[in-house]
């Protein structure tokens, strides 16, 4: 019989269609399996379904077994799978791209206009009894409109946010090597995008090449009234560093859907902060968008283990 162990309850949508062809082992706890379980659990697995909370590496892969037919994430992201591992193993790995585009984009400009009219600060203002009267002055803010935008990484989910800000008459420039333009952004250098953007972007996968690309080095270079944004990964960004520039006032505000790790500890000095947003990693949290991602992924699973080529494979070198 196929075994197939999947590392959280996903949504219906996609659980069922692997049921109509298998009879799959889903942890069903609120947690995810720890290291030891996750070991446990997908040992003798012809598929794996898993989150980005899961490592999945050669350890992971080799615990399975060398009957492992197929990898599926059910995430676009696959920072947390040692891709090259699977495909020297000859294991297909799928992700979910496309369907979470919108959603993700939506988190984005949710943060961005939540920072910069300051709505969090503004919410807990209100709930701890200060708001005593109308003041002209009272918790300001910074304005989209005619404000110039940076998009860090200019793939599917940077071109939606370049979308939706030509409807609040952003500027927008971009930094991505080898992307094209489209509605209406302007591919610049990274130092100008920083020395220009009122708002910073990061949009970039996490790879060696991109993790601690945000730094004291970027961060220096952005203007002191500038707010960055960040719903791409934690690791991007070197948190020490951003640290140091809210809390000096060298940028004026960020927002974190993402943070390294996740969950962020409570003892994060970023949690002391007035002037950083942190929301835990809820890019593509809309019900219709987990949906779809749980099909997609169920999707990939049930052609690995058919022997078929994967709707959405990111090492493609296997076949
Ligand atoms: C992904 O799929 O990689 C996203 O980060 C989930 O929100």
């Amino acid at each position: 019989m196929t075994k197939i162990f999947i590392t959280r309850l996903i949504p219906s949508s996609g659980l069922n269609l692997i049921k109509e062809h298998f009879q799959p082992d889903v942890w069903s706890h609120d947690l995810p399996p720890t290291r030891v379980q996750l070991l446990e659990s997908v040992r003798g697995v012809d598929g794996l379904l898993c989150l980005l909370t899961e490592k999945v590496d050669a350890e992971l892969m080799d615990a399975a077994g060398s009957q492992l037919k197929v990898i599926s994430s059910m995430s676009v992201g696959v920072d947390h799978i040692d891709v090259s591992a699977a495909t020297e193993r000859r294991i297909p790995v799928g992700n979910t791209p496309g369907v979470l585009t919108d959603a993700t984009a939506d988190q984005a400009f949710a943060l961005m206009l939540s920072a910069a009219r300051r709505i969090p600060e503004a919410e807990r203002y209100v709930r701890a009894g200060k708001w005593i009267t109308w003041s002209p002055s009272l918790l300001l803010g910074a304005d989209l409109a005619g404000a110039t935008l940076g998009i860090v990484g200019f793939g599917r989910i940077g071109q939606a946010i370049a979308k939706r800000a030509q409807g609040f008459e952003l500027r927008v420039v971009y930094y991505s090597p080898n992307a094209k333009p489209v509605f209406g952004a302007q591919p610049v250098d990274l130092n100008t995008l920083l020395k220009e953007s009122d708002f910073v972007s990061i949009n970039v996968p996490l790879k060696d090449e991109t993790r601690h690309l945000v730094n004291e080095n970027f961060l220096s270079k952005m203007k002191p009234t500038a707010i960055l944004i960040n719903t791409a990964r934690g690791g991007v960004l070197d948190q020490n560093a951003l640290y140091n520039a809210l809390k000096s006032k060298q940028i004026s505000y960020a927002a974190l859907d993402v943070t390294d790790p996740e969950p962020l500890p409570m003892n994060s000095p970023l949690l002391e902060l007035e002037n950083c947003i942190i929301v835990p990693h809820l890019g593509s949290a809309s019900k219709k968008t987990r949906d779809q991602m749980s099909v997609l992924a169920a999707q990939n699973l049930i052609a690995g283990l058919n022997g078929d080529i994967l709707p959405n494979c990111v090492n493609s070198d296997v076949y």
